[in-house]
């Protein structure tokens, strides 16, 4: 039996293909994937592979670990200007919330950007974006939330468009124009919401430039009231929702955000037991943003006793964003999601493919080695899925496929 319609098989590698509910990993030892065209089309034991036609080309792996391509499932990475200054007032015994109150913080990114040409914004998008790629991912997020007004939240998502269209890389758009009250609105929270319902959102819908919309639900950002009013505006346009949650207090936005069905809630430091459960219930994927914490340097971490208690699925993302992130690797946040909130590397790894993409709505095509998802597939310079977190800057990979292409490595 011949398979002419393959066009690359992958042969004698440690496949660990991120299924749940079998081995650790969905761990293939010596395993081998077909690829018909950009699609996966055969997985298995390397001695059940079936016969192929000469004209497929072949890599043998020699045993080199072959992992889903990673997805990062939160990311701020249009932005201009730089928060540096606000690094050395943080040092200075300054606080995030503090500095956010004062003018700083969001607010000053949002200046920048607005003042920033497109050329410009595209241009730091795509370098930050490149960063990513380079550690094998092939798929991320990227918010808004750094305009505030119409005409530069439209540019941001225009802009993370179009960095899909330049790059490999598959790109979601999430509509974040509730991340922080711009100065026009100061002190009108509402009325700031209100135009988000009645103008900006409607405007982005009409565009089809946002695939989802998400919220900044806390002291420093919005109340679950104007959240609530927000999710029922993305409702009424079809949009997915989302929401950045219990980061530095329990506003209960999580349940909140369960309750409109969400794809995610995303930090979750600050998460109560019926969050978890309300989480657990909507299949609402909590998306973990370790560098955050870190970069922060706060001490409350997230449940993970909890959200493992109650099944709840987990992701970790870069949130690379000018503020509380600015770290460009997804790795780096695998290592620190081990490190810092005790994940196992398996739950790392997971949380950088399957569950990264049940929290984009693109579980059904990605996120697993799976015969039909999409071949978005990275051969490492490894042999195990555990060296991917714990060996921060080692790992790389040496063959990426993007729908099942190979695409240009940084090499060994
Ligand atoms: O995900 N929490 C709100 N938004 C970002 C930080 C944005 C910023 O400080 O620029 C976050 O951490
Ligand atoms: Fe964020």
């Amino acid at each position: 039996m011949t398979h002419d319609a393959w066009t690359r098989v992958i042969r004698n590698a440690t496949v660990a293909t991120c299924v749940a509910g079998g081995p650790r990993y969905g761990l293939i030892e010596r395993g081998a994937v077909a690829v018909a065209g950009g699609r996966i089309a055969w997985v298995g034991p390397d001695t059940e592979l079936p016969a192929q036609s000469d004209r497929v080309a072949v890599d043998d792996a020699s045993g080199a670990l072959l992992t889903p391509a990673l997805i990062d499932c939160h990311t701020h990475l249009v932005w201009a200007g730089s928060r540096h200054r606000e690094f050395e007032q943080r040092l200075e015994g300054a606080t995030y919330e503090t500095i956010a109150r004062t003018g700083g913080g969001i607010l000053s990114t949002v200046a920048a950007t607005r003042a920033a040409t497109e050329d410009t914004l595209l241009e730091l998008a795509c370098r930050r974006a490149r960063k990513l790629l380079a550690e094998g991912v092939t798929c991320i997020e990227i918010k808004s939330g750094y305009g505030l007004d119409l005409k530069t939240e439209l540019k941001m998502l225009r802009i993370a468009r179009r960095v899909g269209e330049v790059l490999p890389v598959t790109v979601r758009t999430t509509l974040l124009a509730a991340h922080a009250v711009p100065p026009e609105f100061e002190n009108r929270a509402d009325d700031y919401v209100a135009h988000v319902c009645d103008v900006i959102l409607p405007a982005a819908a009409a565009e089809g430039l946002a695939d989802a919309v998400d919220a900044f639900c806390e002291d420093i950002g919005f109340t679950p009231a104007q959240v609530e009013r927000l999710f029922k505006a993305a409702r009424e346009f079809g949009l997915s929702v989302k929401l950045h949650a219990e980061q530095l207090s329990n506003q209960h936005g999580a349940a909140l955000a369960a309750r409109h069905r969400a794809l995610s809630a995303d930090h979750l430091e600050h998460l109560d037991e019926d969050g978890a459960r309300a989480m657990a219930a909507a299949g609402t994927v909590a998306v973990l943003l370790p560098g955050a914490f870190y970069f922060l340097r706060e001490t409350r971490l997230p449940p993970v006793g909890l959200l493992r208690q109650h099944d709840v699925p987990i992701a970790v993302a870069s949130d690379l964003n000018p503020g509380s992130a600015p770290l460009a690797s997804l790795l780096l946040n695998m290592n620190m999601a081990c490190t810092l909130f005790r994940l196992t590397p398996e739950e790392a790894l997971a949380g950088a493919t399957r569950n990264a993409a049940r929290a984009l709505g693109l579980a059904a095509e990605r996120g697993t080695i799976e015969t039909g998802k999409v071949a978005d597939l990275v051969l490492w310079n490894v042999q195990h899925p555990a060296q991917l977190s714990a060996q921060y800057g080692l790992a790389s990979p040496r063959l990426l496929l993007r729908d099942g292409a190979p695409q240009g490595t940084t090499g060994q």
